[in-house]
């Protein structure tokens, strides 16, 4: 079985435990991590255990970095970035918006990588070099230019660890400039809908390699462009930006939280 066959099975049927399990959450199964808005369910660390479980049996030689189990690293080449349910504040709601997210990063870079929305049967997949596609079909980045009608998604988990002005500054500046922002839940579904042209952009800081590792893929085999919030390569440490290309630089201007004075 190839990498890519790897990815999609093991998406699809940790997306189908998670929905099922959705469908039995109730308050005993819905737990706290590092604060009160930090949240994390049984169907968490259920999926992980599944896609960790598959990883270990197929690629035994490679590192994980898992959202809930944290980082077995062997120091190799290869690295499988897990987010069992991404958007788990929204999965605990009950909402249709989270993720399963599987990437697979060679020395540090994303080169494969799937999110699968389960209650919106959708599957992105990408590989280095392959494109990107959605249910099978491929994707690409939308062509708009004029930031006036681009749609963004944007998250608030910088917010986890206590309050954030420069996070509220920056919204504050893109809100006004841009057609629509949106707030789905799930920072991979975002970067997976900039990748199939539905979002022109994207901007979050505060999250983690696991929330964005096969967002980023997504993006960039789908002729987008991602970096962190200065336009450099050190994201999610330093935020993520992501976009079709066109709307970047822009983008990047108005994430500059320095007031003037
Ligand atoms: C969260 C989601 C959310 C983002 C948070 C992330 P999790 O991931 O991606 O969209 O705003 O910062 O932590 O915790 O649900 O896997």
């Amino acid at each position: 079985m190839s990498v890519m066959d790897f990815m999609r099975e093991t998406a699809l049927e940790a997306g189908a435990l998670a929905l099922r399990e959705q469908g039995r959450l109730e308050p005993g199964r819905i737990h706290s991590k590092a604060s009160v808005k930090d949240v994390v369910t049984d169907a968490d660390l259920m999926v992980e255990k599944l896609v960790v479980e598959g990883i270990r049996d197929r690629f035994p030689e490679h590192d994980i970095l898992g959202e809930e189990t944290g980082a077995s690293r062997k120091g190799g080449e290869y690295c499988w970035a897990v987010d069992p349910i991404d958007g788990t504040a929204s999965y605990a709601r009950g909402t249709p918006f989270f993720s399963v997210s599987i990437a697979l990063m060679r020395n540090g870079e994303s080169v494969a990588g799937a999110v699968f929305a389960p209650r919106l049967d959708e599957l992105f997949l990408a590989e280095r070099g392959a494109g990107a596609f959605l249910n099978g079909k491929k994707v690409s980045v939308s062509t708009r230019d004029d930031l006036r009608l681009a749609m963004l998604g944007t998250g608030f988990g910088s917010f986890r660890g206590g309050d954030d002005d420069d996070c509220l500054r920056r919204f504050a500046r893109v809100v006004p400039e841009v057609s629509e922002v949106r707030r789905c839940g799930s920072a991979a579904l975002e970067l997976a809908y900039v990748a199939c042209g539905r979002y022109e952009g994207f901007w979050e800081t505060g999250l983690k390699l696991y929330d964005v590792a096969a967002g980023v893929v997504l993006v960039t085999e789908a002729g987008g462009r991602v970096s962190d919030l200065l336009g450099g390569g050190d994201f999610p440490a330093k935020g993520t930006v992501a976009s079709n290309g066109l709307l970047h630089d822009r983008l990047l201007e108005r994430m500059t939280t320095e007031r003037p004075g």
